[in-house]
């Protein structure tokens, strides 16, 4: 796993100034339904694990805890700069990797686990393939995308946030990321042939939370290529703002689809 060339085509700049903020309002979103999932399947002491994209880092300092000393996890991302304390603890390797072009040890761990992250790749067949390749007969592939389709629906009326969320996911799919990702990982994990079954949960966000703060910077990075576009103005993009800080108003997030498939062969995971 050499250093990669930086991703053109991933629509978030790992280096603005908020990203790590984008990143773990994101994970005060979803972590709960994917920790639980994590802790449903079984992952305990001894299991060796993969996190891709592991982002600011939370889901893979839960595998450590979980895994404990007797276990290993490996957290890749393009950018692992945050992701230093992580890689200070002694069962947990740190690794600069591109999912698009790099290849992953073979056979090597009970568990690959990635979130938010297949949605923006160009080849999700070969990503999801050199997935399948890293785990181990038996071990446990589990992703997790979005379908962004109920996005900002509310009590509120219909329209509420929906030019938002059309500028703002129409650039998104101009990038690459797929809109329906979540659905595209069921078929390819499925096409892989592993035994795979999927479900989705929505999170019902606050106005003025730490979760709507996400929406809030998705739009503040999003804003200057929207207006740029000519697709709202900044008067239009404030009055969206000051609706997500509102604690009056609540909105679904996207669905977040989990797909679990197992690969063929092996003994279960370590219990
Ligand atoms: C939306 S964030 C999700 C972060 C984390 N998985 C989470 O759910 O909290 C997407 C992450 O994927 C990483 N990423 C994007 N393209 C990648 C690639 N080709 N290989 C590895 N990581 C990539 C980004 O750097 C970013 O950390």
């Amino acid at each position: 796993m050499t250093s990669p060339p930086a991703q053109q085509d991933y629509v978030f700049d790992p280096v603005w100034e908020k990203e790590t903020e984008r990143l773990r309002t994101n994970e005060a979103i979803w972590d709960p339904g994917t920790l639980e999932r994590l802790a449903a399947l079984g992952v305990g002491p001894g299991w060796n694990c993969l996190e891709i994209g592991a982002g600011s880092g939370s889901v893979a300092s839960w595998l450590a805890a979980r895994v404990g000393p007797a276990g290993r996890v490996l957290a890749t991302d393009l950018q692992t700069e945050r992701l230093g304390a992580l890689a200070a603890l002694p069962h947990v390797d740190v690794v600069r990797h591109d999912l698009r072009a790099e290849e992953l040890p073979h056979a090597a761990f009970d568990l690959v686990h990635s979130r938010m992250v297949l949605q923006h790749l160009p080849d999700r067949a070969a990503a999801v393939a050199r997935m399948v390749r890293a785990l181990r007969p038996g071990g446990v592939l589990f992703l997790e995308d979005t379908d962004s389709s109920t996005l900002f629906r509310s009590f509120l009326p219909e329209d509420f946030l929906q030019d938002v969320r059309a500028a703002g996911y129409g650039l998104m799919r101009e990038s690459g990321h797929d809109p329906r990702g979540g659905h595209v990982d069921l078929q390819l994990v499925l096409a892989a042939g592993l035994d795979a079954t999927a479900e989705g949960r929505a999170v019902m966000v606050r106005g003025g939370s730490e979760q709507a703060r996400h929406y809030m910077l998705w739009l503040e990075f999003m804003r200057p290529r929207i207006v740029a576009a000519g697709l709202l103005d900044d008067t239009r993009i404030d009055a969206a703002l000051a609706e997500m800080a509102d604690p009056a108003h609540h909105w679904l997030s996207q669905v977040l689809i989990s797909t679990v498939g197992r690969k063929a062969g092996g003994a279960e995971p370590p219990r």
